[in-house]
């Protein structure tokens, strides 16, 4: 079968190799002992993690070389009875690596029909984005309807996902972005008010929601950000640590969070959920209806064939991405 490896950490332009390789072995577990799903792929989404695997900077550091691609869309080619998938099936998956090829492994607990309506090219930004965004509002951040939330890198492929889901939840959502287009889109997902980063986003903020937020969340970090984002943030509220996307790893002064009660939390959505089924069951549960009336809606920006995987990789580091860049398998 077609696929990309990683051959080295030399960097997204010169690691990346289109090959001809044996397709996976035969159903094995993945997670746990759960037995995976064999998936004809469509179509793979293109993370920040597989960027970092080319320079081995990700915290995992698999045997070289190696398929990367942590999500997939595609056709069911074989999956265990008790999945309730059948050969044929259109289906969403969260594979970890290996998307970047024509037949892929998931585990059972984290391939999930496509919803009614949904292509495969926006199948392929579905899973990990709305996922991790559920984890970060609703089981890490403890969002109650009525609440004013903050999502910085509001028109990424998780800042978007946040800000959509937050809408249907019942937040106030405000966004912080670095363009207008960015500012229109994360209007489109639901933001009421938009900010432009740089020096004034605090200051507006403080001016126009005195009050405050209830929760900011936060993909991008950087220490000067993380310290406005507890500078606008109401008595008690909670700062949700997504990423570092700005480059930096943000250090958080804990006397401001004693000051007036705030609480900074961290989000691992894998920590939370792999070889959990039951928890990944329920998260799925809780999005599908906002996926099929539509308020959930992943965007795919950029798409790229399977052989320009570095130039895909180019793309979605470039800043001016705006929801997912995607590879088309077949
Ligand atoms: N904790 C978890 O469980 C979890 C799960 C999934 C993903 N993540 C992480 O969340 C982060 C965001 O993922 P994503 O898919 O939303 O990424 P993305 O779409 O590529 O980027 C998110 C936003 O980061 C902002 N940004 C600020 N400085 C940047 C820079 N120097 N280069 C690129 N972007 C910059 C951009 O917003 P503006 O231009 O508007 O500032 C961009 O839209 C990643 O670090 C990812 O690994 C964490």
């Amino acid at each position: 079968m077609r696929a990309i490896h990683v051959v080295d950490h030399s960097g997204p332009e010169t690691a990346l190799r289109l090959v001809d390789t044996a397709r996976p072995p035969q159903l094995a577990p993945l997670f746990s002992d759960e037995m995976p799903v064999r998936i004809a792929v469509h179509a793979a989404g293109v993370t920040y993690p597989d960027l970092l695997h080319t320079e081995g900077k990700y915290q995992e550091q698999p045997e070289l070389p190696f398929v990367p691609g942590a999500e997939v869309s595609g056709t069911v080619i074989a999956a265990p009875s008790e999945s309730g998938l059948a050969p044929g099936d259109a289906v969403a998956a969260y594979c970890h690596h290996g998307g970047w090829a024509e037949e892929v492994l998931a585990p059972a607990s984290l391939t999930y029909t496509l919803p009614a309506g949904m292509d495969h090219d926006a199948g392929a930004a579905m899973v990990s984005n709305y996922h991790t965004a559920y984890a970060a509002l609703v089981l890490r951040g403890g969002l109650t309807a009525g609440e004013r939330v903050l999502v910085h890198g509001a028109a990424g492929g998780l800042g978007s996902a946040i800000v959509q889901l937050a809408s249907a939840l019942g937040a106030e959502v405000l966004a912080v972005v670095s363009s207008s287009a960015k500012a229109e889109y994360a209007r489109a997902c639901g933001a009421r008010a938009v900010f432009r980063v740089g020096d004034e986003w605090r200051r507006q903020i403080k001016e126009s929601f005195p009050e405050g937020v209830q929760m900011v969340l936060d993909p991008v970090g950087g220490s000067a950000r993380s310290v406005d984002s507890l500078r606008v943030l109401a008595q008690g509220g909670r700062y949700v640590v997504l990423g570092f996307t700005s480059g930096e790893i943000s250090q958080i002064p804990a006397n401001r969070l004693l000051l007036r009660n705030l609480t900074a939390v961290g989000v691992a959505w894998g920590d939370l959920t792999f070889g959990r089924q039951g928890v990944n069951a329920s998260i799925h549960e809780k999005l599908e209806p906002f996926f099929t009336d539509g308020r959930l809606s992943p965007l795919v920006s950029d798409r790229f064939e399977l052989q320009d995987a570095a130039a895909a990789l180019k793309k979605m580091a470039s800043r001016d991405v705006i929801g997912r860049v995607v590879l088309l398998v077949r």
